[in-house]
């Protein structure tokens, strides 16, 4: 049985239907926090249990009989993080899981400036460590995140963000579909994959230029200061934390981090990776 937690999340539910079309629903399972929400999975006949990252003895259950377990990272940053996913490594140990996918991400290293990286290369060690054969996704940065930022330029027309980097952003529809691939035996990997990246990388006044073709308004890029971009965010009532692993992100932007492009995910999926100009003509079409 292949198991997936966060499958109410955006990529686990994606990676649930891509593996419903490729096996009888009797050999998906999730882990879930909140089983009503996966309601209509239960109904098409996966296996709905209970799986709450702070609760061991429901993440045992809710692994019971994994062939394969596909462990969503938390959205969370930091110590909180790592003993969540620490937590779950020892459950899977425990429920006698034959193999832990793991949603990484693209520059995972103890030593990279975001903090998400240097959680999901601890993760990775408690992988390693744990004795079960492991896959690390390395997933490309979410196109979603840069759209998130875009998300007052949509209006003003001016990208008005800190100094950025070139960043291989990538589909969500993408990397779920290489994950069920990988899950449904079609590819295998032992530890990390290679960064699984859209098909090029884009800092902001790239970005501007197809955001001015996409829309058929101009877009223009306006570089602000860290601390001015703190202010402004801490005055809009972002709080702190969130506020630096934001500057975080464009910090290792800066260093290339999220720089290289990959042809493996495109291998995996069998198609080009969904360009980030088509990702984002639809968000803004809608
Ligand atoms: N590669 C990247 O660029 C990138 C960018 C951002 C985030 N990420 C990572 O990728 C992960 C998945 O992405 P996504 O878009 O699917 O995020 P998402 O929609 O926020 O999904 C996160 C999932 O984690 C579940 N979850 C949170 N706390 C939990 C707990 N205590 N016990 C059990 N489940 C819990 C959530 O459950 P509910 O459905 O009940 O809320 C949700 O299903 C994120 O969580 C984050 O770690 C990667």
């Amino acid at each position: 049985m292949i198991i997936v937690t966060g499958a109410t999340g955006k990529l686990g539910r994606r990676v649930v239907e891509r593996l419903l079309e490729r096996m009888p629903a009797r050999r998906i399972g999730v882990s879930v926090r909140d089983p009503r929400r996966a309601q209509g999975l239960a109904d098409r006949g996966v296996r709905v249990r209970r799986g709450d990252f702070d609760d061991v003895d429901s993440l045992v259950h809710a692994f019971e009989g994994a062939d394969q377990l596909l462990l969503t990272s938390l959205d969370r940053i930091g110590e909180e993080c790592v003993a969540g996913h620490r937590r779950a490594v020892g459950a899977a140990v425990k429920a006698g899981a034959g193999r832990i996918l793991y949603t990484s991400q693209m520059g995972a290293s103890h030593t990279s400036r975001f903090a998400a990286c240097r959680d999901h290369a601890r993760t990775e060690d408690l992988l390693r460590d744990s004795g079960l054969p492991w896959t690390a996704l390395r997933n490309g940065f979410y196109a979603s995140s840069a759209l998130q930022f875009l998300e007052a330029a949509r209006g003003t027309g001016d990208i008005a963000l800190p100094a950025d980097g070139p960043v291989a952003w990538t589909g969500h529809d993408d990397l779920a579909e290489a994950a069920a691939a990988i899950l449904a035996g079609e590819h295998r990997f032992d530890g990390p994959t290679p960064p699984l990246t859209g098909p090029a990388a884009l800092d902001f006044t790239a970005v501007a230029d197809l955001a001015t073709r996409a829309e058929g308004r101009p877009f223009t890029r306006t570089v602000v200061p860290d601390e001015t971009f703190r202010e402004q965010a801490l005055g809009h009532g972002v709080p702190a934390a969130t506020v630096d692993l934001m500057l975080s992100i464009f910090a290792a932007a800066r260093d290339g981090e999220f720089a290289s492009t990959d042809p493996t995910l495109a291998r995996l999926t069998g198609r080009e990776p969904a360009a980030f100009e088509s990702l984002l003509r639809d968000a803004w079409s809608r």
